[in-house]
């Protein structure tokens, strides 16, 4: 099972990781490559590059997985909140969730876009509820058997926080406040100040907030074998994803 991942919004930081039988083979953002800050196009560079450390064609995938529903859901979602006041409804707002939905509704949420790009392909297109990706990314790479998961998001399709209750390899939601009341910016230092949680970033970043448990390096190289239940993680890899992941790596990071 040869599974491509692609975080693709049009509004930040587009990326796309490649996953074989539940092993992260390589993940990448699209700014590490094109060097465009925050780069919100369609990741073609960062596809192309799990192609290649894969040996793969597009041809040969299993899945494309991307981590934002459709066009649709998050039209609605804003009209539904000019209609009830819960968001000015100004002639740029509007005309910005109208362009935003055509855009993304033209290009088929990026199906089409990656069809455009890579060539037809028979793998199955999936679009994951984007704070579920999120939730699922956090729990999975932490380590812990059960954990309560916050995600604190600009935005979903209609949330924009969310919490979660991991235990045994699943998620359920407990709790969700919808878009637009969003705590994003706050988000990180208010879970530390409260303890233990941790933060999920749209670049393949998950950190940690609690002082007895800090992410590690080794923390970020563990992947999602989804054979194992939806949140088990193992750490597997090699000298040969170091050299091709620092090839991607901003100096002086270190990090992916
Ligand atoms: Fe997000």
């Amino acid at each position: 099972m040869l599974t491509l991942g692609i975080n693709y919004s049009q509004m930040h930081d587009s990326a796309a990781c490649i996953v074989r039988d539940g092993e992260l083979l390589f993940a990448v953002a699209e700014e590490r490559i094109s060097r465009v800050k925050h780069d919100a196009g369609f990741p073609k560079n960062a596809i192309q590059a799990c192609l290649d450390f894969a040996g793969v064609q597009a041809g040969q995938l299993d899945e494309v997985c991307f981590g934002w529903q459709t066009a649709g859901p998050v039209y609605r979602h804003d009209l539904k909140c000019y209609v009830t006041g819960k968001m000015p409804l100004t002639y740029l707002s509007g005309l910005n969730s109208t362009l935003h939905f055509l855009s993304m509704w033209h290009q088929e949420s990026g199906a089409k876009k990656f069809a455009q790009q890579f060539g037809a392909t028979k793998a199955k297109m999936r679009f994951v509820d984007h704070h579920l990706a999120h939730a699922i990314s956090a729990f999975a790479y932490s380590g812990f058997e059960e954990a309560a998961v916050v995600v604190m998001d600009g935005r979903g399709a209609w949330e924009a926080t969310t919490i979660w209750h991991g235990r045994n390899g699943r998620l359920d939601l407990v709790l969700m406040i919808p878009f637009p009341d969003s705590m994003e910016s706050d988000g990180a230092s208010a879970l530390r100040e409260a303890g233990r949680g941790f933060v999920s970033l749209h670049r393949f970043e998950v950190s940690a907030v609690s002082d007895s448990h800090k992410t590690t390096g080794r923390q970020r190289r563990d992947t999602i074998r989804p054979d194992d239940g939806p949140a088990r993680a193992c750490a597997r890899r090699g000298e040969r994803d170091r050299r091709q992941a620092q090839k991607y790596c901003v100096r002086g990071t270190g990090r992916m």
